[in-house]
């Protein structure tokens, strides 16, 4: 797969994170959609939570009052009991039994044994009431007559209460009957004398199954149990049933709930028989005896379970949802952001070709004014040349002044034709340019220099060049020409007076960053004014010739035109950024030079001959004696004007209207010192003749004398075949100079 960016192909979690990096809205819809997923989890998580804990304390006061009320009813049950035991205390003290004797005595009759029968009576918990003296053994018991000779001396009850004169009872550990299994524990109450002395005990006998039936009859649900317990940790009793009874069970947890309060609830982790279970625990008030309820934590949570789990699976169901919609959206709005990109692509490929070919269409309209004018031009300048050469000759035969005088005004309106013809093929790409590197910082500095005289007082000239500015390659006389019209233009756009700005700087220019300019190094001349400024259809026509806005005879419309021909003939640019109230920028760009220019040129331009283009009056007349010249030029009327001229001069002059008919006079044996030629003639040019010439051996010096500078501007061209080039129109005086001394050279 190619990859744009010439890297490692990314994987499709990469594209979508650089993807989600690229978008802002994708992310932000992510982070939403990602916070209602985890507040939609919280809150399931939460309500689960919630539900467990509300399962629990309703487990748990559920369990704490069913053990109240347990703890209520085995109190009473062991009170009935005690109540029994306190009677007969409380009787035998009203009788007056003080001594151990007093009670073997008085207590070992038959009607003491029917007394105790009667109170056990109706108390199905209290299996017997036994009379015990001070030395253990038994004085009554409620159960046989006559007494059956026992001793208990050596039971815990008996040894705790001989010895502490206390008005508590005592609660003995449970006890197993050998002959039918059964449990009891003994409720047993001291006798004691007035001086506190021990007379003996009176005892009853729990039967603990009692209890069993009785929590049976109240077991909460089918997984809870009830069990009663010593203080100590000794199981008396439990429902269901355990064989434990009687065992100490440990360090129960309840022994340390029991430590902090009367009563509690608690997770046992480990039950007596099975898993976790909730307890309920409670302490008798007046026995040391403690209740406990459980359920198993299971069977508390089984209702709890069946709901988290149906809650869960909505919750995770709901969220899936979520994030499936999340993810759907989330591709939808990538595949809306791409078909957006996508189109905006287009829109700007649109644009960007509309845009090309309004540039496109533009320099081909440049093209055609330019081939038009070009033409134009070049006829012009013949007959410029002719009239030039012609009033020349009249002026120079003439002694009377009222003939020479309008000559010569005649010349200088020849000369200003010139100049215009220069402008004009300037335009049209086709003068001769001599560009070579120009140190522009200071043409810059003397331009703005003459500008200051020529611009007056209302307009203040600020000049900025960029440290370090390249070199240009151009030609700077016209560079000097350009800078001056541009700057008349800002004068003319500011009649009121204003600022001219002239900038210089460096710029590298990337491929299509400026229109019709080829990516490199530009030094830019920027031109700025705070004039009036050109509304857009001036501005899109102010590059053509004759463009002009200004009242006859005020402009010609050549200035900018003159500026742009420059610009792009010398590989360069410009650009015009104008609106009406805002002033006007023109911008050059011209090439930069590789080499460093020479030493800066003291009169101002580092031009050749050609540009000096006057054809004014004056020079050495009869320069030529002796001289042979081949004339050629299909202008008749400047080939006869010139040919003229120069045989005034002193030269022997023959004409040849083509290249043939030249090279046929050569063939014929005429050998003249200087060829002077034109360039653009029907079948062969100028330069096709040399060339021929040349091809001949014949190296006789040719001066060709051209208004299309154009095929000969590269000096290869013209040095190839040593070729002397002057620019039309020129003034005859420096022709017959260039023959003169091109024969001497010769010579
Ligand atoms: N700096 C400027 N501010 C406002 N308008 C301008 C500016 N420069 C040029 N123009 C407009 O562009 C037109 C063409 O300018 P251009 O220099 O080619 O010819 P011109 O100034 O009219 O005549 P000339 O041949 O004397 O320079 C001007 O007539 C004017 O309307
Ligand atoms: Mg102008």
């Amino acid at each position: 797969m190619a990859q744009p960016d010439g890297g490692l192909p990314k994987s499709p979690i990469g594209q979508w994170l650089a993807h989600l990096r690229a978008s802002r809205p994708l992310r932000l819809l992510l982070l939403i959609g990602g916070l209602s997923v985890a507040v939609l989890l919280a809150a399931t998580v939460h309500y689960i939570a919630s539900m467990h804990e509300r399962e629990i304390k309703g487990a748990e006061r559920e369990l704490s009052t069913l053990n109240l009320s347990l703890a209520e009813q085995t109190t009473r049950a062991m009170q009935s009991v005690d109540l029994v035991l306190t009677t007969i205390v409380e009787q035998m003290k009203s009788e007056g039994i003080a001594t151990p004797g007093d009670y073997v005595r008085r207590m070992g009759g038959r009607d003491t044994h029917q007394m105790l029968r009667a109170r056990i009576s109706g108390l199905p918990q209290l299996d017997a009431v036994t009379m015990i003296a001070a030395d253990g053994h038994l004085i009554n018991f409620s159960r046989y007559y006559p007494i059956p000779p026992v001793n208990v001396a050596d039971r815990d009850y008996f040894a705790y209460l001989r010895d502490h004169d206390t008005a508590e009872p005592f609660i003995s550990e449970p006890v197993q009957n050998r002959g039918n299994g059964s449990w009891t524990i003994y409720l047993a109450r001291r006798i004691s004398g007035p001086d506190g002395s021990f007379v003996g005990l009176v005892l009853g006998a729990i039967e603990l199954s009692y209890f069993e039936r009785l929590y049976k009859a109240l077991q909460p649900d089918g997984d809870g149990s009830i069990s009663l317990w010593r203080r100590d940790g000794i199981l008396l009793a439990r429902y269901p049933f355990l064989p434990d009874i009687g065992r100490p069970l440990g360090q129960r947890l309840f022994l340390e709930v029991l430590q902090k309060a009367r009563s509690g609830v608690y997770l046992a982790p480990i039950g007596l028989n099975d898993g976790p279970r909730l307890v309920a625990t409670r302490a008798l008030a007046d026995y040391p005896l403690v209740v406990n309820v459980t359920r198993k934590l299971e069977a508390v949570l089984s209702e709890w379970r069946i709901q988290a789990w149906t809650i869960g699976a909505a919750g995770t169901i709901g969220v899936a949802a979520l994030l499936l919609s999340l993810w759907a959206l989330a591709r939808q709005f990538s595949a809306y952001e791409a078909a957006t990109q996508a189109m905006d692509a287009a829109r700007r490929a649109v644009e960007g070709r509309e845009r090309a070919e309004h540039a496109l269409r533009q320099s081909q309209k440049m093209e055609a004014i330019g081939q038009l004018t070009g033409g134009v031009a070049h006829d012009f300048n013949n007959l410029l040349q002719a009239i030039g050469i012609n009033l020349h000759v009249i002026d120079s035969r003439s002694d009377d002044e009222r003939i020479s005088g309008p000559a010569r005004l005649a010349l200088q309106a020849v000369e200003r034709g010139a100049t215009l013809t220069q402008h004009l093929l300037a335009f049209s790409r086709r003068q001769q340019l001599r560009p070579i590197p120009v140190d522009v910082a200071g043409l810059v500095e003397r331009v703005s220099r003459l500008l200051g005289r020529t611009l007056g007082q209302s307009v203040r000239i600020e000049v900025e060049v960029a440290p370090g500015l390249w070199a240009a390659m151009i030609d700077p006389t016209q560079l000097e020409m350009a800078l001056l019209n541009l700057a008349l233009n800002a004068r003319d756009a500011m009649p009121g007076g204003g600022t001219l700005w002239i900038t210089a700087a460096n710029r590298t220019v990337a491929a299509d960053a400026v229109p019709n300019l080829s990516a490199g190094d530009y030094v830019t001349l920027r031109v700025c004014d705070t004039g009036t400024g050109m509304p857009a259809e001036v501005a899109a026509r102010a590059f053509e010739p004759f463009f002009t806005t200004k009242e006859v005879g005020r402009g010609t419309g050549l200035g900018l035109s003159m500026v742009h021909g420059l610009a792009t003939q010398s590989g360069g640019g410009v650009e015009l950024d104008s609106r009406p109230g805002r002033g006007t920028t023109v911008t050059l760009y011209l090439p930069r030079a590789l080499t460093e220019p020479a030493a800066a040129p003291a009169g101002g331009t580092g031009a050749g001959e050609t540009a000096a283009t006057g054809i004014g009056s004056g020079g050495d007349v009869g320069a030529g004696a002796g001289c042979a010249v081949l004339l050629v030029d299909d202008e008749e009327l400047v080939r006869t004007a010139t040919a003229e001229y120069l045989a005034q001069a002193g030269f022997s002059v023959r004409e040849a209207a083509d290249a043939s008919a030249a090279l046929s006079l050569l063939d014929h044996g005429f050998r003249p010192d200087v060829i002077v030629t034109d360039h653009m003639m029907p079948g062969m040019t100028g330069l096709d003749m040399a060339r021929a010439l040349r091809a001949r051996q014949d190296a006789t010096p040719i001066l060709m004398v051209t208004g299309y500078a154009q095929d000969l501007t590269t000096a290869a061209a013209a040095q190839e075949v040593a070729l002397t080039v002057l620019s039309k129109p020129v003034e005859p005086s420096r022709l017959a100079r260039s023959i003169r001394h091109m024969a001497a050279a010769e010579d």
